[in-house]
C-alpha cells in the first residue's frame, strides 16, 4: 500500500517557484498557512529544499568501527509526524532528528557511504533505502506507509522532486497557491521539473476540486489528478 500523495506548491503565474524577486514581505506565510490546512502525516521535499532546514554545519564523516548494514533504520522516537527528504547521496547533515515538530526520515540509495549512516545513527535520524543506484519512488512510498504508518504525504517541492513523482504517476492531488506575479526568470525552477524536451510522455491532466481567492489577489486551486490521461477531453 502507498500513502495518498498531495503535492502542494506556491507558484507564479508562469509556474516559477523561487520567490527572490516577487516582492512579498512575508512570502513564507502564503505557502505555510495553506499547507497547514492540508491534513497529512508527513511532508516530503528534495535534498536542495531540505538544505534550507538541515544543519548549516559540515560534519567530518568518519568510518564506523563496525560495518553498518544497508538496511532501513526506524529510530526509536515518540513523534508521529514526519519530515522526509529525498537525499540519494546523503548530502544533508543533521544536528538533531527533528525539523520543527517532525521527525526526520532520510530517503537514500545504497551508494551512500557507511560513514554517512554513522552520522544519521549518531543523531537518531531514521532512514530508508529506495534503491541501489537510483530511487524507486513507489517502493519509497510503500516503505513510508509500512514502516512509519504514513497514510497521507504532502510533497512540498522543489520542482525536481515534484517532477519525478509526477513522471512516476504517483501524485493523487495537486494544491497550487497561485501568486499574482509574473516572474519571467529563464532557468529558474518551475513547479514540475520532469524531463528535458518533448518525449513520448503525456502531460498529467487535472480536475478542479476547489478554487478559493485568498490574501486578496492569490488563488488557492486544489486539483485531483486524472489517472487515465490518455482520454482526450
Ligand atoms: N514555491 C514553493 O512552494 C517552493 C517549495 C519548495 C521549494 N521551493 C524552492 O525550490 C528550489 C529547489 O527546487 P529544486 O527543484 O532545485 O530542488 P529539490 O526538488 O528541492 O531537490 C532536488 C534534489 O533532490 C534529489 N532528488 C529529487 N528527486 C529525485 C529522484 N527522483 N531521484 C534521485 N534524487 C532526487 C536530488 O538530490 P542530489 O542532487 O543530491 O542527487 C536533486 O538534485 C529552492 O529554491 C526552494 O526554495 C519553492
Amino acid at each position: 500500500m502507498k500513502p495518498y500523495v498531495i503535492c502542494h506548491m506556491l507558484g507564479s503565474v508562469d509556474g516559477r517557484i523561487k520567490q527572490d524577486i516577487w516582492g512579498f514581505k512575508d512570502h513564507h506565510k502564503y505557502f505555510e498557512e495553506t499547507a497547514e490546512k492540508i491534513e497529512a502525516d508527513a511532508w516530503l521535499v528534495g535534498r536542495v529544499t531540505m538544505q534550507e532546514f538541515s544543519s548549516k554545519q559540515r560534519y567530518e564523516l568518519e568510518p564506523p568501527q563496525e560495518d553498518i548494514p544497508k538496511e532501513d533504520f526506524v529510530a526509536n522516537q515518540p513523534v508521529k509526524s514526519f519530515a522526509v527528504v529525498i537525499d540519494p547521496s546523503g548530502k544533508c547533515f543533521w544536528d538533531s532528528n527533528m525539523v520543527s515538530t517532525e521527525h526526520v526520515i532520510e530517503v537514500l540509495t545504497e551508494k551512500v557511504p557507511n560513514s554517512y549512516l554513522k552520522h544519521l545513527r549518531s543523531k537518531n535520524v531514521s532512514y530508508i533505502f529506495g534503491g541501489k543506484e537510483e530511487l524507486n519512488l513507489e517502493l519509497v512510498l510503500n516503505k513510508l506507509y509500512d514502516l512509519f504508518n504514513i497514510r497521507t504525504v504532502r510533497i512540498d517541492g522543489g520542482g525536481q522532486v515534484n517532477g519525478s513523482f509526477l513522471k512516476a504517476g504517483l501524485i493523487d492531488e495537486f494544491s497550487l497557491v497561485l501568486a499574482p506575479v509574473a516572474d519571467g526568470t529563464i532557468g529558474s525552477p518551475t513547479v514540475f521539473e520532469a524531463e528535458e524536451g518533448y518525449g513520448s510522455r503525456k502531460a498529467t491532466q487535472f480536475k478542479i476540486k476547489s478554487v478559493n481567492q485568498i490574501y486578496e489577489d492569490f488563488l488557492w486551486i486544489r486539483y485531483e489528478v486524472v489517472k487515465d490521461s490518455n482520454q482526450e477531453r
